[in-house]
């Protein structure tokens, strides 16, 4: 009896151990599911609306596309994951993550972006739309302009209230980091290294400052393991001539079809035709090398791999239910 007793009260104690991991498990899943209507209901116009103004920005500064996709690696790759958090400007009492010396050349025109998408739709939907998805659908859609693939864009981010700039440090490539780390920062984030040499192929669009490659041009260019072409390092060196006095000299990622989304910045790399050290360092490194030879010979297995590194990227650390805020102004918190 006694025993009957006890397994009864321990099958009740299990029973709502259960019951209670398993609402809250139900309750995180609700909370945190993303959907692709998110707006259905309370903003039917937000595709029309971003696509419309995705389109006349892009039109009018065709270098917006290249410019909002990095501004979005570099949102979401921090461990607040993507919270619109580099759209925060600094205040007197802090300095925030687009101040941050890796984030200085992020270009205006993809602030402006977003800022003319969120004006719009203020006015349609008045706090409804976060800046993250905006950001993230933004990007999604000026990809396919250039001729990327497409990907779902799954919605119900919530915007971040914090953005501080020394937490940037250690989260976002540099060329001149060695391949290793390049690789950690993107497997500590969830990616393989396929996945990772995928999304460096955003290189096949967008520019690089004379400043991020000059020590590489300039010393060591010919001497052998620099992977640059001769002929190519000398074009980059006239082009880069006047950097010093004229700081905004830039050079394009990929130089035989800069505005095109295609896989041949992958079939630049093996010809020494790559720009920044660490597009190099995909091709002399072991562990990335064979990507780069799938990738440039199969465009449709990049954009594969592409369409869905992207939506993962698009998915980091995301905040919903009732954390986070639905900021009114992209570049200030509620
Ligand atoms: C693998 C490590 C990477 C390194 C070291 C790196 C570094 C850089 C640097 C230094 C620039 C030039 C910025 C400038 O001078 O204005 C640049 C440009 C760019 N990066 Fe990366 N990047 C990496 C991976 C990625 C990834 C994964 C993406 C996107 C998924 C990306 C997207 C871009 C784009 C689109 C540009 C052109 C920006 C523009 O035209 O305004 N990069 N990158």
């Amino acid at each position: 009896m006694a025993a009957t007793k006890t397994t009864s009260t321990s099958s009740k104690t299990l029973l709502s151990f259960f019951l209670f991991f398993n609402i809250i498990i139900n309750l995180n899943i609700s909370e945190s599911k993303l959907t692709l209507d998110y707006y259905k209901q309370t903003c039917p116009q937000f595709q029309q609306i971003i696509q419309q103004t995705v389109t006349s920005k892009q039109i009018q500064s065709p270098t917006t596309a290249a410019a909002t996709l990095r501004l979005f690696l570099h949102d979401c790759l921090l461990p607040n994951g993507c919270d619109a958090s580099v759209l925060l400007s600094s205040t007197p009492f802090n300095k925030a993550e687009r101040d941050n010396d890796i984030n200085l050349s992020l270009p205006g025109d993809s602030f402006d972006l977003i800022v003319r998408i969120k004006t719009a739709l203020e006015l349609s939907c008045p706090n409804t739309v976060s800046c993250s998805d905006i950001l993230a659908t933004a990007t999604r859609d000026l990809l396919i302009m250039l001729g990327g693939p497409h990907y779902n864009v799954y919605l119900g981010r919530r915007d971040g209230r914090a953005s501080v700039s020394s937490f940037v440090d250690g989260f976002l490539p540099k060329p001149s980091m060695t391949m290793t780390q390049i690789v950690s920062i993107f497997t500590k984030r969830g990616f393989t290294v396929e996945e990772m040499v995928a999304l460096s192929g955003a290189h096949t669009v967008g520019f690089s400052h004379c400043s991020e490659i000059s020590s590489d041009i300039y010393n060591n260019s010919s001497g052998s393991g620099s992977g640059y072409n001769p002929r190519f390092v000398e074009g980059l060196k006239k082009a880069c001539g006047d950097y010093k006095k004229n700081p905004t000299l830039s050079v394009f990622n990929d130089i035989m079809t800069p505005n095109k989304f295609d896989n041949v910045y992958f079939q630049n790399l093996p010809k020494g035709l790559g720009v920044l050290k660490s597009d190099h360092g995909l091709f002399s490194d072991p562990s990335t090398k064979p990507f780069v030879e799938r990738f440039a010979k199969d465009q449709d297995y990049f954009f594969k791999v592409f369409a869905s590194s992207m939506q993962k990227l698009s998915l980091l650390n995301v905040q919903t239910g009732r954390k986070g805020e639905i900021r009114r102004r992209c570049d200030q918190i509620n």
